[in-house]
């Protein structure tokens, strides 16, 4: 049995650049808030916006607070190499002699895909993280996932390094961690696409990669940017059925527009049913906002469609 979005501890937040992942991160962070959640927002390496969609101070590679039950930290891979040695090695000092050691250093970089297990490792090491008293600090941690490639590079790492590399702390962590990833009461992956031809495609892929190749389980797909149907089906088709044609007029250049809006439903529309018929995951939708989302009404708007 799988976990609703709600009760989850780890959700990677993935999809292409610019599709609104980091919205999407804001808004489930809100939405999470308001269930009394203490939620910590991880970003890698990030253009920080966060911080202007929440409306808090800059988010850095110090954990703070971005708003009520929320926390942020913008990770960097030098930092949280930094903060991983010291956890393994439970000492400021002996991390100094280590890590300033050149040949140290050069090793441990040379471990296959440390860079990025450095972010997704911290990330994953907040939901273990205690305080004083014993206490779990987070009940659930986001990750934003960057957008590299397919999205999937990241997460390939913890799987990498269980395969490749001798047992020790390592390796011991990166097997607690993608247990956790693969445990649909625990984590999930949550894609953020667009109601468009290419985006819902990759989707698709991305989704097929995560159940066959990864085994980790998608915990919601959000539609981001979906328009309000102006048109229905019968009156798109009678727009589109309009041959070229260049406008001479306000009238002509009225109907273009409606021809131009016709197109982009159809596709969405295509898009979405698309979307419903193949994802294991019923979609949810965003609508598009009339102005840019990235302040904190908008967010709170787009957190009640969580
Ligand atoms: N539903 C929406 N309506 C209006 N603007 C949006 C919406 N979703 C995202 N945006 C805007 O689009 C831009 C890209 O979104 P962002 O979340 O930063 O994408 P990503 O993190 O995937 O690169 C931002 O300026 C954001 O405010
Ligand atoms: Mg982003």
């Amino acid at each position: 049995m799988s976990a609703g979005i709600d009760d989850r501890r780890f959700l990677i937040v993935t999809g292409k650049g610019g599709v609104g992942k980091t919205t999407v991160c804001a808004a489930l962070a809100v939405h999470l808030a308001g269930k009394g959640k203490r939620v910590l927002v991880t970003m890698c390496n990030a253009k920080e916006r966060l911080s202007t969609m929440l409306g808090s101070d800059l988010v850095g590679d110090e954990v703070t607070s971005v708003g009520p039950n929320i926390w942020a930290v913008n990770m960097t891979q030098d930092k949280a190499l930094e903060e991983y040695g010291m956890l393994a090695l439970k000492s400021k000092a002996l991390y100094t002699v280590l890590f300033d050691n050149k040949y140290v250093r050069v090793f441990f970089r040379a471990v296959p895909g440390i860079q990025e297990w450095a972010m997704l490792g911290k990330a994953w090491w907040h939901t273990t993280e205690t305080d004083a008293s014993g206490k779990t600090k987070f009940d659930v941690v986001l990750l934003d996932a960057p957008a590299t490639g397919h999205g999937l590079d990241m997460l390939r790492v913890p799987k990498v390094i269980v395969d490749v590399v001798p047992p020790g702390l390592l390796r011991r962590d990166a097997e607690a961690a993608w247990k956790m990833f693969q445990d649909p009461k625990q984590c999930g992956v949550v894609l953020v696409t667009l109601p468009e031809e290419m985006p819902t495609q990759e989707t698709i892929e991305l989704a097929a990669a995560l159940k066959n190749e990864l085994k980790l389980p998608i915990a919601k797909i959000v539609v981001n940017g979906v328009l309000p149907p102006l048109f229905s089906k019968e009156e798109r088709a009678t727009l589109e059925a309009v041959p070229p044609f260049e406008p001479t007029d306000s009238g002509s250049a009225a109907l273009l527009s409606g021809q131009a809006r016709a197109t982009r439903e159809r596709v969405q529309a295509e898009s979405l049913a698309r979307l419903s018929m193949e994802l294991p995951v019923r979609p949810a939708f965003f609508p598009l906002l009339f102005e840019d989302a990235a302040n904190p009404g908008s967010i709170r708007e787009l957190a009640k469609r969580v």
